[in-house]
């Protein structure tokens, strides 16, 4: 447990280039949640922990994403990019409120670890002024080199200033610094830009800190927790390490997966106790699954909360907003969307049931369609407890089905039905001339069958 206080400094004002995208590279995803937001995560949270995030002009996007994912955190805009020194001074106002301890990130690094932060931080408590990730890179290239002597720290050399000797260092500088917070603001200030790129290197802070008389140490960890993403291939790789981790946590957590490899989570699912999900299933962002439920295979689920005991596919589609209660049935080919489905209700076959509540125990008939959308706004659906829909109904919204009313199959629904009653409406027509609509039959007649009567 460590009471210093600290502030973490997120670097993001690089453009991304690399990426070949039109989005801010730090807003590219892997595990459902973008690379900025996992940094955000992972840095030093609560009390006695601030956090800054230095973004470049026009990122509005990025400040937004920073705001939601870390309210209480500052973003400070660094108009030129002259390094990663001149980027840290951009967050001047924030170093200069004092902190025992400042740490550096890059936003583009998202697999660091909220553990790691800390076994950075233990060497400033212990006296030294700055010390550095550093990780052994199968493929030094690119990467500043880290120049040690016995256990101190020396300098870090960038890959273009560095001489072929230096060049065949594989302990490589991971981007993540933690520094004494008293001398930080007056170490970064002394950092000059005399090198190849003409730009202000926060490594040379190595060096600054030997001249001033003080310890810099190394803290090393794997090259998987500090992959950089540039490109859209180094994207796919981290989201390969993500998903590792994040089977890997499910299955210790008690989740049953035979083909734990083909399945995809998001970082924020969560999971009861029993939970079984089948080989190639798609999680995405906000999706959590009760005890005991079964999501069978081939089906994808994003911003959907599910119920103890509930059955989802082979072959379903959970959208956002969809909320399932306990032992609830989603079969195959069925798809939800902002729907709230209570205790019990089965949707077995072929069915849309979007912006709908559905009360317990009712149940939606195959080829069951809620007709949310006239071409101009969606409407609610409404289905009682215990109703049943008869297969290939479509239920036009906005609409009520009562409590334990029968429809009929192949009904066309366009007006409330009763509670209890059964109704049939079919052949919904247009005359010829564009007109009037007009309906062959319509009955809402007696009392819907009882169940098993
Ligand atoms: C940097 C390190 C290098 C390390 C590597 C690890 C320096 C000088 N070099 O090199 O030693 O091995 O990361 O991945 O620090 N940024 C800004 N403003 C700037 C420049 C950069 O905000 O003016 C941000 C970028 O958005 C990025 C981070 O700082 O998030 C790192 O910058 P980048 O250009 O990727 O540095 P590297 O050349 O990868
Ligand atoms: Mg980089």
């Amino acid at each position: 447990m460590t009471t210093r206080s600290s502030l973490t400094i997120v670097l993001a004002a690089g453009e991304g280039t690399r990426m070949r995208s039109s989005q801010p590279k730090v807003l590219h995803p892997i595990a459902g949640q973008s690379l900025l937001a996992h940094v955000l995560t992972a840095a030093p949270n609560g009390a006695g922990a601030a956090l800054a995030v230095v973004i470049g002009p026009d990122h509005g996007p990025v400040a937004d994403e920073v705001k939601r994912v870390r309210p209480d955190a500052a973003t400070f805009i660094q108009r030129e990019r002259l390094g990663t020194a001149h980027a840290v001074l951009a967050a001047r106002q924030a170093i200069a409120r004092g902190a025992d301890d400042l740490l550096v990130a890059f936003g583009d690094t998202p697999l660091i670890s909220a553990a790691t932060f800390a076994r950075l931080r233990a060497p400033l408590k212990d006296g030294a002024a700055l010390a550095v990730l550093g990780f052994r890179a199968a493929d030094p290239t690119g990467y500043g080199r880290l120049l040690v002597e016995g256990e101190r720290l020396v300098a870090i050399r960038e890959h273009a200033d560095a001489t072929p000797e230096e060049r065949a260092i594989d302990l490589c500088n991971a981007g993540v610094m933690a520094f004494d917070g008293s001398k930080a603001l007056e170490v970064i200030e002394k950092i000059g830009n005399a090198n190849r790129k003409g730009e202000y290197y926060l490594t040379d802070a190595v060096t600054v800190v030997r001249d001033m008389g003080l310890e810099a140490v190394v803290i090393e960890t794997s090259e998987d927790e500090v992959r950089g993403i540039n490109t859209k291939a180094q994207l796919a790789e981290a989201e390969q390490v993500m998903q590792a981790r994040l089977r890997q946590a499910a299955l210790e957590a008690g989740v049953t997966m035979i083909a734990p490899e083909t399945v995809y989570l998001a970082a924020d699912t969560t999971f009861g106790k029993d939970v079984t999900i089948e080989p190639f299933v798609v999680i995405g962002p906000g999706v959590s699954m009760a005890d005991g439920a079964v999501i069978h295979s081939f089906s994808h689920i994003v911003q959907a909360s599910i119920g103890k005991n509930a059955s989802i596919g082979p072959y379903a589609r959970l959208r956002p907003g969809t909320s399932l209660g306990e032992g609830v049935r989603i079969g195959n080919f069925v798809e939800t969307k902002a729907a709230v489905l209570e205790a019990g209700v089965k949707v077995n076959h072929l069915s849309y049931v979007g912006d709908s509540d559905v009360g317990a125990n009712a149940n939606i008939g195959a080829g069951t369609i809620t007709c949310n959308y006239d071409g101009f706004a969606k409407h609610r659906t409404t289905i009682g407890a215990g109703a049943f829909v008869g297969s290939n109904s479509s239920l036009v919204a906005p609409v009520k089905i009562g409590t334990g009313a029968y429809i009929g199959s192949g009904s066309v629904i366009t007006r409330d039905v009763p509670d209890d009653a059964l109704a049939v409406e079919r052949s919904q027509q247009t005359n010829r001339e564009g007109g009037a609509t007009k309906y062959r039959e319509i009955k809402t007649r007696g009392k819907a069958p009882k169940k098993g009567g």
